[in-house]
């Protein structure tokens, strides 16, 4: 697998500071991202994930004045040289509160406006327009104004922009602040399907580690600007379990009580991210 692994985000010590502020809010970043993976971005608040998000899709430096260190390429693009209009054709961006995203007039209109500026014909917009809003499952609010909205069906029109524009790589900020778990779960799931149809990578930025568990293979955990965990989804909860749990990570509940039952000695064996494979696990122990 290793040899076929192709990078879409590569980092090589990346900081950046807010012009004005006291500390860099991202600070020696090395990050390596295949295509296709579905990363976790996680840790506790302040610890710079929108930061280092903004960076992905070039919002820092071209927005967001400061000074920055390191170098950046995202699906082979130096972020620090191409203009953020370049740069919205390949990456997506859901932004953590979906309110400053969504402006147009109605709903269908905002979600497309992406591939409008991209200068697509207009069969082809409204092909886009509507597959995205199929599946997000916001077609029923089509006519609607995006201030009309919940907080969570805004946040489903925004990812429904975003899919509009076909990118190579979604960055999903928080995405599910505003869902209820089940939708929550729902917009997850399409994200996972995307990136397994469409070959999409998928970075989503969460706190409760539940919602994500399911689909993400890997997890990033940051602190005070760095990463300070970086690997299998499994084998890090597995292994550093008390690290997340003393970051105050929302590491899913399944996986607290293993670990719990198995510090006390009544459990054994690695601890799991979801419920399934608790399930499937204890019924494994039952019937030996
Ligand atoms: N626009 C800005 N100007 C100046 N400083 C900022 C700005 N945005 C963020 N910061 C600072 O950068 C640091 C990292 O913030 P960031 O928003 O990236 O954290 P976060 O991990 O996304 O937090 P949360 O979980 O609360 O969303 C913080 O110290 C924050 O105060
Ligand atoms: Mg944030």
């Amino acid at each position: 697998m290793a040899e076929s692994r192709r990078e879409i985000v590569v980092a090589k010590n990346l900081g950046f500071k807010y012009s004005g502020a006291k500390k860099t809010a991202i600070q020696g970043i090395d990050l390596s991202i295949g295509v296709g993976e579905f990363i976790l971005l996680t840790g506790p608040s302040g610890c710079g994930k929108t930061s280092l998000c903004r960076c992905l899709n070039g919002l820092i430096p071209n927005f967001y004045q400061g000074e920055w260190t390191g170098q950046l390429h995202v699906d082979g693009l130096d972020i620090t040289t191409q203009p953020t209009s370049e740069l919205s054709r390949k990456i997506g961006y859901v932004f953590q509160n979906p309110e400053n995203q969504l402006f147009a007039l109605t709903v269908e209109k905002d979600v497309a406006f992406g591939p409008e500026n991209l200068g697509y014909s207009r069969d082809e917009i409204r092909k886009r327009v509507n597959e995205a809003m199929k599946i997000t499952g916001t077609l029923a609010l089509k006519e609607l104004a995006p201030y009309e909205l919940s907080g969570g069906q805004q946040q489903r029109v925004a990812l429904a922009g975003v899919l509009a524009m076909k990118p190579s790589i979604i960055v999903l900020d928080e995405p599910t602040s505003f869902l209820d778990p089940h939708t929550a779960e729902d917009v997850m799931g399409a994200a996972d399907d995307l990136r397994r149809e469409l070959g999409l990578t998928i970075v989503v930025v969460e706190h409760r580690l539940d919602l994500v568990a399911r689909y993400a293979e890997r997890i990033i955990v940051m602190d005070g600007g760095r990463i300070v965990a970086d690997g299998n989804l499994e084998e890090v909860l597995d292994e550093q379990f008390d690290t997340l749990e003393g970051l105050g990570v929302g590491v899913p509940r399944v996986s607290l009580l293993w670990s719990m039952l198995r510090r006390d000695g009544l459990l054994k064996g690695k601890v799991p991210t979801h419920v399934e494979d608790a399930a499937s696990a204890l019924s494994g122990m039952m019937t030996h």
